[in-house]
């Protein structure tokens, strides 16, 4: 950090840690704030005790302390307007404004804006009436994929393998209100590997990042619940150039052109969660934001100024990346229960004996002690001239690690290692 620029990141998990962390590596930068931060990011910038989603304390914050830029992590905060009260500020912050972060925000304005743009995706119906949608679902082939249509963190999708467990899951979304009640989206099921998508978009302008892959079941063999996501990798060996060129050309840019003409530019980072089918990859859903954990094992990987990629952004200008050729592998260390219900405040030991890169999810630090504070809690990022080096790496660095209330996958990279 040898610039003047001060910057604020708002967030507190894995994601901003390894936002932070690429801040810390630009020429440009002097001092980062982190809104709220967590213990590991603490080490890196100076953490601030200011939620996410409190729009008027962000933005007093951000004036008081002369703010150069704001990077904006979570979907809540988007959601919340984070983004449209610091324009309305004069402030300068990367992120998309709450009506751009509608095609993560609803799984109905993001299929219709596809199906109206041509872009590749899954076929769909929405449905609000429970017995319709019932009716829809059990006359179609399984698996059936039932989509909450809200933010859900992840947990708003069930493909169901019986019409019992689709039955039980259009319950549970439109009858028993468990999600705040409303709408679902009924797609058709896509068969093929999937891969994290993200590109920095500015208007019509799309700055591709290097590719990843997450890996979204709870445990070893892609069995158990979906959840935020327990490990990733980049690059993704199986997305050539070819592929890459064809999500670009007929999805990302086309995305980020069809905002433009619906009046809703879109400007921060697009996240294509995308599955490579046999007729080349389709969307299975947008994101408006950077994923996490694939931004852990993505900006490491950046080599040019990443405050140089988000200014062009805001000031839509041209910027070009440069990326290393290393390969990145990072294993997520989750409380015990998690995705469901977990203990809070278990003693971690051994994370300043790790040599790999240890992004902070969930921590927080009480009397000197690091404790867990959340259901992801620590992402060990390895790295090395293969994804299997990256690999060994990363898994001696989670044996190194000491807490009971622990757990990770062990088969990170399965679909491409081995
Ligand atoms: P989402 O939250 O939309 O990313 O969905 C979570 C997970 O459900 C995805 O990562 C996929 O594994 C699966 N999924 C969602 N939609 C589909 C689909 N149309 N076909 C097959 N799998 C899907
Ligand atoms: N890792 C998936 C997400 O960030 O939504």
């Amino acid at each position: 950090m040898n610039g003047n620029k001060r910057v604020l990141v708002i967030g507190s998990g894995g994601r901003c840690h390894a936002i932070v962390d690429a801040l810390s590596r630009s020429p440009q930068v002097g001092k980062i704030y982190c809104a709220p931060g967590n213990a590991g990011i603490a080490e890196q910038a100076e953490c601030v005790a200011i939620g996410v989603e409190s729009v008027d304390e962000l933005v007093n914050f951000a004036k008081q302390e002369n703010i150069d830029l704001t990077v904006v992590g979570p979907e809540a905060a988007l959601a919340a307007g984070v983004v449209n009260a610091f324009k309305e500020n004069g402030l300068r912050a990367f992120g998309p404004t709450k009506e751009a972060a509608q095609i993560e925000s609803s799984k109905e304005f993001a299929k219709r804006l596809m199906a109206k743009y041509a872009i590749p995706t899954a076929g769909y119906e929405a449905f609000s009436d429970y017995e319709q949608a019932w009716a829809y679902v059990k006359a179609r082939p399984l698996p059936a994929v039932i989509k909450y249509d809200g933010l859900a963190a992840g947990k708003g999708v069930v493909v169901a393998e019986s019409y019992e467990d689709a039955d039980a899951a259009l319950k549970d979304m439109l009858l028993d209100a468990s999600f705040g009640g409303g709408r679902v989206v009924v797609e058709d099921f896509l068969d093929g590997p999937e891969f994290s998508f993200m590109c920095v978009v500015s208007g019509e302008k799309v700055y591709p990042l290097a590719m990843a892959q997450d890996h979204k079941r709870a445990y070893d063999g892609d069995k158990g619940p979906n959840t935020g996501g327990m490990g990733a990798y980049s690059p993704v060996p199986f997305v050539t150039k070819e592929v890459e060129e064809f999500a670009l050309e007929k999805i990302m840019r086309p995305t980020a052109k069809a905002m433009v003409s619906e009046g809703v530019p879109f400007v921060g980072v697009l996240y294509g969660g995308l599955i490579l089918t046999a007729e080349g990859p389709k969307v299975i859903e947008f994101n408006a934001r950077f994923g996490d954990p694939e931004t852990e094992v993505v900006l490491p990987r950046l080599t040019s100024d990443i405050c140089a990629l988000f200014e062009a952004a805001i000031d839509g200008v041209d910027c070009t990346t440069e990326w290393s050729d290393e390969a990145l592998l990072g294993v997520v260390m989750a409380s015990n229960g998690y995705p469901g219900s977990y203990k809070k405040g278990a003693v971690i030991e051994g994370v300043d004996g790790v040599e790999s890169k240890v992004y902070h999810m969930g921590t927080t630090r009480k009397e000197g002690k690091l404790l867990t504070a959340g259901g992801r809690v620590l992402m060990v990022v390895g790295r090395g001239a293969t994804l299997a080096e990256a690999k060994a790496m990363a898994e001696k660095g989670c044996a190194t690690i000491e807490c009971e209330e622990l757990f990770y996958r062990k088969d990170i990279g399965h679909k491409v290692l081995n």
